[in-house]
């Protein structure tokens, strides 16, 4: 498993509530879901992969930056938390592709959006952060403000610009999430069109 990942699993045994966050992770499909359909990392295990580079990025931010947080394992707990709302929710299926050499069908693994009604309607960070807590874990505000905000404004549609305003202001931490998660996308689009470069030669 991605380093990062282990280390954050490791760290999150400490705080109250770890044993059965971890219980319930252990039973889910996080080790094998993409981190979405059709953008970055749309792969397996492409979840995993990306939340080990938000906790990378962000510990390597907290270094470089000396940024201060609520407690020292924050780093580590929001990167693994951030998108826990993505996990049981991927489905995989066969999607028809027209083969442009061929001009023949054929079918590609793919993934949709399929979300539990019983879980649904809490959106993305919201959603994060409801798991989280219902599973047990004890978080400090800093980190739960994190976790929810870590979409900045491109998630004004759940979350209105004051309360983002009032949070950002509350735990100035919340850009560094947010700069983390966007930076470890763009890193993995870029890897991803490389890749297809590659294969096109
Ligand atoms: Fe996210
Ligand atoms: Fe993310």
């Amino acid at each position: 498993m991605n380093k990062y990942v282990e280390e954050a699993i490791d760290l999150i045994t400490t705080i109250e509530g770890g044993r059965s966050f971890l219980n319930w992770l252990e039973q889910t499909d996080f080790l094998s879901a993409p981190a979405s359909t059709l953008f970055h990392n749309s792969f397996d295990g492409g979840l995993v992969e990306h939340t080990g580079n938000v906790i990378k990025i962000l510990v390597s931010l907290t270094e470089k930056l000396n940024i201060k947080w609520s407690r020292k394992e924050s780093p580590y707990i929001i990167g693994l938390l951030h998108d826990v709302c993505k996990i049981n929710v991927y489905r995989r299926f066969l999607r028809n592709v027209k083969n442009e050499d061929t001009n023949q069908w054929v079918k590609v693994p793919s993934y949709k959006f399929d979300e539990d009604i019983e879980a649904g309607g809490y959106g993305h960070g919201l959603k994060s952060l409801h798991i989280a807590t219902k599973k047990g874990l004890v978080l400090t505000e800093e980190e739960e403000l994190c976790i929810l905000h870590h979409m900045g404004a491109y998630n004004l549609n759940q979350m209105d610009q004051q309360t983002l305003n009032t949070a950002s202001r509350r735990f100035p931490n919340i850009l560094y999430v947010q700069l983390a998660d966007q930076m470890a996308t763009i890193e993995e689009d870029l890897a991803e069109m490389r890749k297809n470069q590659n294969n096109s030669y």
